[in-house]
């Protein structure tokens, strides 16, 4: 009996020791301290634990290890297994995920989690499934505001002649257009820099980039607009996924279950903390003049920028739009 459990023994080290194990990469472009950042960290740490390690998630934050415009072909040959890219960043694969970049389109964060946890959410998951990805959830960062070193933005015709980054979205680019400024597309790595070297005049962020990429020092002047929204959708290589025996993929699905909830409930703790912190820059410095907009003013932005709608009921859907505009 003594004999048998020790061969049991031995035979469970050895099995624990020759376990296959799973590598994932995942490459994001933020820092390691914002909701993205963190839950791609607690991902990590979850997948581990639940697989008894088994598969090791290595977290490359800060565009180490792939831009976003280059992760989506990377994790077509399985060079790096996941990532979270914003919505804009699908723009060439499912132009329809556009819909998040739509100014004004949410009335508030519950109707955009209805939005996306709902059947525009599903269509737009299914979407990108069929482009080869593994579509898992959506996270969060936060409504988007408007920053410059040109003349403060309090009225559309302010941004007249400016120049804004963007992320490469049709949508983003018409809705500068459509107020008189001139976008142009540039990757998330090369904003600090290029808002130093005023290669754009301005921008705009949710409050967690803005911070933590430190964009308040290259800036003169934020406009509180909460005029769009920046989120992501959670994707792997289909590749690496479909490969992974049923018993890992269940648990490292389990821990992206948790990984998403803590993201999400983290993009709301975290945004009023920003707030302050750049709030407190503002005061300290005088060099960030911070104009929270009112409602009144909110709805001037959003009358001249909602206009270019239509131009997109081809390329996203009016159908899809509409859908959008009429969940509760
Ligand atoms: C950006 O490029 O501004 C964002 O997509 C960065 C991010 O991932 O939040």
């Amino acid at each position: 009996m003594q004999l048998l459990s020790k061969l049991l023994i031995v035979a469970l080290m050895a099995s624990a020791m020759f376990a296959k194990t799973y590598e994932i990469k995942f490459s994001h472009v933020v820092s390691p301290n914002t909701p993205k950042g963190k839950a791609a960290d607690f991902f990590a740490k979850r997948a581990e634990e639940l697989t008894n390690g088994q598969v090791k998630v290595k977290v490359f934050p800060n565009s180490q290890l792939y831009t976003d415009a280059a992760v989506m072909k990377a994790m077509k040959f399985n060079n790096v297994q996941m990532a979270a890219p914003s919505f804009s960043k699908f723009t060439s694969l499912v132009r329809e995920l556009q819909l998040f970049d739509l100014p004004f389109l949410f009335r508030d964060v519950d109707h955009l989690h209805n939005v996306m946890d709902g059947e525009v959410g599903q269509i737009l998951k299914d979407k990108v499934t069929a482009k080869g990805y593994v579509a898992l959830d959506y996270w969060d960062n936060g409504f988007k505001h408007f920053s410059t070193n040109g003349e403060q933005l309090i009225k559309p015709s302010d941004a007249e002649g400016q120049k804004f980054r963007i992320m490469s979205s049709r949508v983003l680019e018409e809705q500068f257009k459509a107020v008189g400024a001139i976008p142009q597309v540039l990757p998330f790595s090369e904003v600090y820099s290029a808002l130093q070297q005023g290669v754009v005049d301005g921008g705009e962020n949710p409050l967690s980039n803005f911070y933590t990429k430190k964009f308040y020092e290259v800036q003169t002047s934020l406009t509180l607009s909460e005029h769009g929204y920046l989120g992501y959708l959670v994707v792997a290589s289909d590749r690496f996924w479909n490969k992974l025996p049923d018993d890992i993929r269940k648990k490292v699905r389990q821990a992206m279950t948790e990984a998403t909830e803590y993201e999400r409930k983290l993009a709301a703790e975290l945004e009023s903390d920003f707030l302050k912190k750049v709030k407190e820059y503002s005061e300290k410095s005088g060099k960030l003049k911070i104009y929270k907009l009112s409602a009144d003013e909110k709805k001037v932005w959003n009358k001249a920028m909602s206009e270019i709608y239509p131009k997109f009921y081809d390329s996203i859907g009016k159908d899809l739009i509409e859908k959008a505009i009429n969940t509760k």
